[in-house]
């Protein structure tokens, strides 16, 4: 994955903070110059005949979804409350509506939006909808989420189908589907949509996934009569924090998708719908260190902030990868191992572990990368009452008005 991150532009917020204040710094730092490169880049590549939706539970931000607007056909949302800002922030853009749970009032807002596409998860849930769209004025088109298990294409860490989940519809589920559908014209069955996991790093294994899901939907189509024209493929395209040019390659899944496309689509289009591998590289969090201390033999170094803020490492189980901004004191400790922890009271706010640095003071920013998607908003915000930390958004402005002048 590409991975424009200059951090110039984040050293000179933070730099321009400390002439500003005495206070640590902790604060997110998102660059949405990189941003805006990255979504375009992947946007770039993608042949004909794909589209290209964020997952906007990775980072709803207001700028990061005014940054990657121009180039996705749309958002999807998870919940009816990220419904509810997607369509307030981004009212002209298509918005999917998916996710086990939907209440009512969220499927009938949802059937309200004229631009919005339901991927409906149950049985129940389509049952549910067909009543609430009866009532409505309009067709309401939808996708039936599935899950299927797809043979010899491997698991990820995070597996939300191809066993059992709360999520999507078996095969075995798909006549009953159809009579509700047939007896309620009020839906309008576009697609069928495929999540079966996330963190993938394998484009070949991700080309196998969308060949299969291509090959049961035209099934799927041809037993049942379906007038269908879409499938989604989900998102799910992983990050190596540790070592990020080994994350998905994007580039390699593009050009391998012409092929698939031109053997399987047979007329219908693909749609993606990513999260994570959208904006996670923008994003920093950047944490100032208030004490180093030495326990039982072993160094630690407490900094402003915590996993409170970015939950990201322990949701992970990983140790973050970061840098040190020095600052002005000589080093307290140099060339040891450093344990990175926030000022939670509980031994689990550990952002990184036995770390090796080289020299390490008071007052220097640890920076943490790849810290813009599934950061912030995972994160238990209101424990012990810590105040939020700053939010820097480092406009693309240049870039943003060459891109909508395009
Ligand atoms: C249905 C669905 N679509 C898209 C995504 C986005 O996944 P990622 O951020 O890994 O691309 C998820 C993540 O959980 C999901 O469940």
């Amino acid at each position: 994955m590409t991975l424009h991150c200059p951090p110039e532009r984040i050293e000179a917020q933070i730099a321009q903070w400390r002439t500003e204040s005495p206070e640590p710094i902790c604060a997110y730092l998102y660059d949405l110059q990189a941003l805006q490169q990255h979504v375009r880049w992947m946007r770039e590549a993608l042949p004909d005949g794909c589209e290209l939706y964020y997952a906007a539970k990775a980072n709803p931000e207001a700028p990061v979804l005014q940054t990657v607007a121009p180039w996705v056909d749309g958002f999807e949302a998870a919940s009816g409350g990220e419904l509810r800002w997607l369509h307030q922030q981004q009212a002209d853009h298509p918005l999917l509506f998916g996710g086990p749970g939907k209440l009512d009032s969220e499927l009938a807002l949802a059937a309200s939006l004229p631009c919005c596409t339901l991927h409906v998860e149950s049985l129940g849930e389509l049952a549910r909808l067909a009543s609430i769209a009866e009532r409505g004025g309009r067709p309401v088109p939808i996708f039936l989420r599935m899950n299927i298990a797809v043979p010899g294409v491997g698991d990820t860490r995070l597996m939300m189908g191809g066993k059992p989940t709360p999520f999507g519809m078996d095969e075995q589920d798909l006549p009953q589907a159809v009579a509700i559908l047939r007896e309620h014209p009020a839906l309008r069955l576009e697609g069928f949509h495929f999540h079966l996991m996330s963190h993938q790093k394998d484009a070949l294994m991700q080309l196998a996934l969308v060949r299969a899901y291509l090959d049961i939907a035209q099934r799927w189509k041809a037993a049942y009569g379906l007038d269908i024209g879409t499938v989604n493929a989900g998102g799910g395209f992983g990050v190596d924090y540790a070592e990020p040019s080994a994350s998905f390659d994007w580039l390699r899944f593009c050009t391998g998708l012409r092929e698939v496309l031109r053997q399987h689509a047979h007329g219908l289009k693909l749609r993606f719908e990513p999260g994570r591998y959208v904006s996670v590289a923008c994003g920093w969090y950047a944490m100032e260190v208030i004490d180093i201390k030495r326990s039982h033999g072993e160094y630690f170094a407490v900094a402003r902030g915590g996993t409170h803020h970015f939950r990201t490492p322990p949701a992970q189980g990983h140790d973050h990868p970061f840098r040190i901004l020095r600052g002005q004191r000589a080093a307290a400790i140099e060339n040891e191992r450093v344990t990175l922890v926030g000022q939670l009271c509980t031994p689990k706010d550990v952002l990184a572990r036995a770390q090796p640095v080289e020299a390490l003071a008071i007052g220097d920013c640890l920076l943490f990368p790849l810290a813009g998607a599934y950061a912030w908003n995972i994160s238990h915000q209101n424990f012990l009452m810590h105040p939020a930390p700053r939010m820097a958004f480092l406009e693309a402005r240049t870039a943003l008005h060459a891109a909508n002048a395009a």
